[in-house]
């Protein structure tokens, strides 16, 4: 981890859950975080949390299914730190409708959230890795609904699914992109199985065993780890049953 001492990661979903304790996680191993999510007071209390730490934390009110949010945010980034060496993907958002009887506003705000804004931060990031010419680490928090379709309640999440199926697919296409103008980023995706967060139906949490954030986010932290010349391209984790 020492060659990210001092180093820029990028973190979404940066207000609650997973994305908080990821910022710790980071912000532990002396990197400089910077996080994207519309509860900016939520961040506010974070970084008061960790005004100790060697490296500071910097939130930025964000909304991901907005382009402008996200190009004044990377720009903001650029303008500050030249550079940026760590994207992690994390926000998303879930509903219980039925695809059959969702408005097409609900079921583009999924895909918006859970793709097409991971893409645009992933196209920023790169674009500015490339103008420095330097080499990064994106990393995709997916999840398990990304791999097989699961029902809940008579539900299957309408296009959490979908998109999160897509995200994997998005994952690969940078990959090869990535792979193609000749700069060594790695590209990773995490599907984590059941999470200890707001996100998921709240009553599973009781009956269906679960991961805790920090499960999560030691995973990261160990992807981080490789050695540069080792890709973990997908990690799946779940709890055990
Ligand atoms: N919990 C699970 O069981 C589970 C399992 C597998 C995968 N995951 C994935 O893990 C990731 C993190 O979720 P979590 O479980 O930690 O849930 P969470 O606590 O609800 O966190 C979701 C984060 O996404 C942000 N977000 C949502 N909509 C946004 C928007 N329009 N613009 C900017 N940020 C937005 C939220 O911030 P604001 O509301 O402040 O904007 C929040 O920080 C998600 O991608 C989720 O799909 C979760």
């Amino acid at each position: 981890m020492d060659r990210w001492i001092n180093k820029v990661a990028v973190v979404t979903g940066a207000s609650s859950g997973i994305g908080e304790t990821l910022v710790k996680a980071l912000m532990k191993k002396n990197i400089k975080v910077v996080g994207l999510a519309r509860r900016v007071e939520n961040m506010e209390k974070i970084k008061n949390e960790l005004k100790n730490e060697k490296c500071a934390f910097y939130p930025i009110k964000c909304d991901l299914s907005k382009e402008e949010d996200i190009i004044n945010a990377f720009q903001w980034i650029e303008n500050n730190f030249q550079t940026i060496d760590i994207l992690v993907n994390n926000a998303g958002i879930m509903t219980e409708n039925l695809c059959l009887e969702s408005s097409t506003e609900n079921l583009k705000k999924i895909v918006d959230v859970n793709l097409i804004g991971p893409t645009i931060c992933t196209r920023e990031a790169v674009r500015i890795i490339r103008s420095n010419n330097t080499v990064g680490h994106i990393i995709n928090i997916d999840s398990i609904l990304g791999q097989n379709v699961a029902f809940y309640n008579s539900s299957a999440f309408d296009m959490y699914s979908p998109s999160k199926f897509a995200l994997k697919a998005m994952s690969q296409v940078i990959e090869f992109e990535l792979e193609h103008i000749k700069n060594s980023t790695k590209i990773t995706t995490i599907f984590p199985g059941l999470v200890n967060t707001d996100l998921p139906p709240q009553e599973a949490l009781k009956i269906i065993p679960y991961l805790n954030t920090d499960d999560v986010c030691d995973a990261i932290i160990y992807v981080l780890s490789t050695p540069s010349h080792v890709q973990i391209k997908e990690l799946l984790i779940t709890p055990v049953l």
